[in-house]
């Protein structure tokens, strides 16, 4: 866990309060959030990121576009205004990055309840306990889909084994705990795992600055490796299991996630190597049916082509910065999430536990 004084996403004194995971881990800084814009410019600029995470943010988002439009006496026409006003802010949260479904999902939880109840008094209130409901509830599914996750690679073995992660999927990345984290600290507390090696994940590096200073601060023995190691690791390491996170899942159990997933699952396959995803139903998106469907984020190319602002790559180069990719059902082993434990997925297997 994070040391309790360090909390990604706060609400506290009235205000959304969000540790700067761009800076992460040379300086511990938090941003106030208390307009929208503040909230749709931290999503999109990454001060907080994984899926889980940017639903949260997202829902605590809509408090605040509640909040800041509300007129002390409205009268019927007022009061149709603010609703509509409220809805155009909801439209643009739910815009702030495509492929997490996660973000639609909470908005869309929080769009129902600011509908149920926009004429009462109590409504900031109101929504303000669904948003925390929402957060809660995501670090309740951490810990039972860490179980349920644990159990599984129990049965694989009875000695110790390494794992490997990609991205951060890590408390920083949810409401708390964190989803693939989640069940590695879980199976590291149940003496399951001897190492974690850590992609470094390119280019936004969540591995290198989060996942490794997540689990340092665990004491779980971390290893960092870059993204193009993983093929030896798995050749030359007793790694018996890669574990990520998601940002949606389709009908069929395709698995959209951090980019280079999929060539982890490719290689998985060819060494033997289990593939666990790890991820909440917020994430599972019923109403795609494969992965072809799900909205790839581009971001600029000068994630790629500079480092910390220093250019690296030739000035004009032509560059791409697909920053997920999509794991076809076939290459995975197991999804875990907290309704069940779905194992080899198709639309069939998917459909008993999500339908
Ligand atoms: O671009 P990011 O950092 O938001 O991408 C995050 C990931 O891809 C995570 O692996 C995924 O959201 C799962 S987080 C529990």
């Amino acid at each position: 866990m994070l040391k309790s004084t360090i909390k990604a996403i706060e609400w506290k004194n009235d205000q959304l309060v969000l540790l700067d995971q761009r800076i992460l881990p040379k300086s511990e800084s938090y941003i106030i959030c208390d307009d929208l814009s503040t909230v749709i410019s931290s999503i999109k600029t990454m001060v907080v990121r994984g899926a889980p995470a940017i639903g949260i943010v997202a829902a605590y988002g809509v408090v605040i576009s509640a909040r800041s439009r509300r007129l002390n006496e409205m009268n019927v026409a007022q009061m149709e205004a603010y609703k509509c006003a409220v809805l155009g802010d909801l439209k643009q949260l739910a815009l702030s990055r495509p492929t997490a479904v996660n973000l639609m999902w909470a908005v869309e939880r929080m769009r129902q309840c600011f509908l149920d109840a926009y004429k009462e008094d109590f409504l900031i209130e109101i929504l303000l306990n669904k948003a925390q409901e929402i957060h809660t509830q995501d670090i309740e599914n951490n810990h039972y889909m860490a179980e349920l996750a644990s159990a599984l690679m129990a049965k694989s073995t009875n000695k110790p084994f390494s794992v490997l992660t990609h991205c951060n999927a890590g408390s920083l990345a949810t409401g708390g705990y964190g989803t693939a984290l989640g069940a590695i600290r879980t199976a590291w507390k149940k003496n399951l795992i001897d190492c974690v090696y850590a992609d470094e994940t390119r280019p936004w590096l969540q591995g290198a600055r989060l996942t490794a200073w997540e689990l340092a601060q665990d004491d779980i023995p971390v290893c960092l490796n870059s993204d193009g190691a993983a093929g030896w690791l798995l050749a030359n390491k007793n790694i018996k299991w890669i574990i990520v996170g998601a940002d949606r899942v389709a009908a069929n159990g395709d698995v959209a996630n951090k980019i280079g997933t999929y060539n982890l699952a490719i290689l998985a396959k060819y060494h033997g190597v289990k593939m666990m995803v790890v991820a909440p139903s917020s994430t599972v998106d019923m109403a795609l049916s494969s992965g072809a469907d799900i909205d790839i984020e581009m971001r600029t190319t000068q994630e790629l082509t500079q480092i910390s602002g220093l250019q690296i790559a030739p000035e004009g180069i032509d560059a791409i910065n697909p920053v997920f990719d999509v794991t076809p059902a076939d290459l995975i082993d197991a999804i875990v999430t907290e309704k069940g434990l779905i194992e080899n997925p198709t639309t069939e297997l998917m459909m008993k536990v999500f339908n």
